[in-house]
């Protein structure tokens, strides 16, 4: 079994974070999101994992490597133009041979880990001999599953009362059913088949929800679990904040750095290594990151805050605060995030008024 990430795709929804950085490598608890799938694929066995990247493929590089720090092999598939999920696994058929595969998409994180749905689809393969034969022709394809509220703004599947998929409709105006698909799929090399055989959707993309209907259409077939958990696409700033919230609410609390006696660290906080609290509180769960510094602060709960990071006399909670910011004399942001380098500072000048220099695709909400 081999695994295949997806992290091509512009992040439209993430600007203007994603101007100059992959959406998938924005950390949740100061760590890439992309490293909780990595993580995950490692954990369930998988070794080889092919990463198809867009046009930011040297940030991938730099981040990911050769996959040694995870365990696994990572070999790179180039994606010049977003031309959908489906159009990935075409320009992967090399790297995936003949060879079953999970595909994840990079920017979705889910509570559940992968290790009891690739087995289940190994087991249903005949991975597992032992366990006897089951009678059905085995499985070309396994989803997974979530119920949703809206499900208009995802794939949505159809199951019949066998529990085995008979549609599947993307982004459907009268939806099926309320069971969206989320972005984890298991396939047998049959898939390579169905990606050829259909044509782009009515957003000029390979669709994966139409191969999966081709396999259902020609017989073979696909079978589902539903998620336990929760399951977020990260590639807006609320899921996000809200993903960074779970996560920290899980993290072992530790200090590995300095803690003034004029400060205070209360519940689940992690403080990483030359980080200094200086006349601060920190409210957890949060995580103050690397050689970032904390001088009259206050940081409410789920926040993260990554490395190199200069906050004085101010106060955040509920927010993810990229590498290098500069936060000075602000009562109180919330529900941000902010990029590397952001610099956010009450200023004395007369007169009072905001001045502000925002990159394209800002959004500043004033008190
Ligand atoms: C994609 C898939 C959709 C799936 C969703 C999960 O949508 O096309 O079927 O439900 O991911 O995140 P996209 O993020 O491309 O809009």
């Amino acid at each position: 079994m081999k695994g295949l990430i997806l992290a091509g795709g512009t992040g439209s929804r993430l600007r203007p974070i994603t101007h100059t950085g992959a959406k998938q490598l924005v950390p949740i608890a100061n760590k890439p999101i992309l490293f909780y799938g990595i993580e995950a694929m490692a954990e369930a066995g998988i070794t080889e994992v092919g990463l198809v990247v867009g046009e930011n493929r040297s940030e991938f590089e730099d981040a990911v490597g050769d996959g040694w720090q995870f365990g696994v092999n990572v070999t790179y598939i180039d994606q010049a133009e977003p031309l959908g999920l489906a159009h990935c696994v075409l320009i992967a058929h090399e790297f995936l041979g003949d060879d079953d595969f999970v595909m994840y998409l990079g920017d979705n994180m889910l509570q559940q880990d992968l290790v009891g749905f690739v087995d289940k689809f190994e087991e249903a393969r005949g991975a597992h001999p032992e366990l006897g034969e089951d009678p059905r022709p085995a499985p070309a394809a396994q989803i997974l599953l979530a119920q949703v509220d809206d499900p208009r703004q995802f794939g949505v599947a159809e199951i019949d009362e066998y529990g085995e998929v008979i549609r599947l409709v993307e982004k459907p105006a009268d939806p099926p059913s309320d069971l969206a698909l989320v972005g984890v799929y298991l396939f047998d090399p049959t898939i390579h088949e169905a990606v050829r055989a259909i044509q782009p959707s009515a957003r000029g993309e390979l669709e994966i929800t139409d191969a999966i209907q081709w396999l259902a259409d020609e017989g073979h077939r696909v079978v589902h679990e539903v998620l336990r958990g929760w399951w977020l696409d990260t590639g807006k700033k609320d899921p996000l904040l809200e993903c960074n919230r779970l996560v920290l609410e899980t993290i072992t609390p530790s200090n590995e750095g300095k803690v003034d006696g004029a400060s205070r660290v209360d519940g689940r906080v992690v403080i990483e290594e030359g980080a200094e609290l200086v006349r601060s509180t920190v409210r957890g769960p949060a995580i103050i990151g690397r050689n970032t510094r904390l001088v009259d602060t206050y940081v409410g709960p789920f926040t993260s805050i990554a490395a190199d990071c200069e906050i004085s006399d101010a106060e955040i909670e509920h927010s993810v605060v990229l590498e290098r910011c500069r936060i000075h004399g602000v009562h109180r942001l919330q529900d941000s995030l902010l990029g590397r380098e952001v610099e956010v500072v009450r200023s004395e000048l007369r007169p009072r008024a905001s001045r502000l220099m925002l990159g394209d695709h800002s959004r500043v909400e004033l008190e």
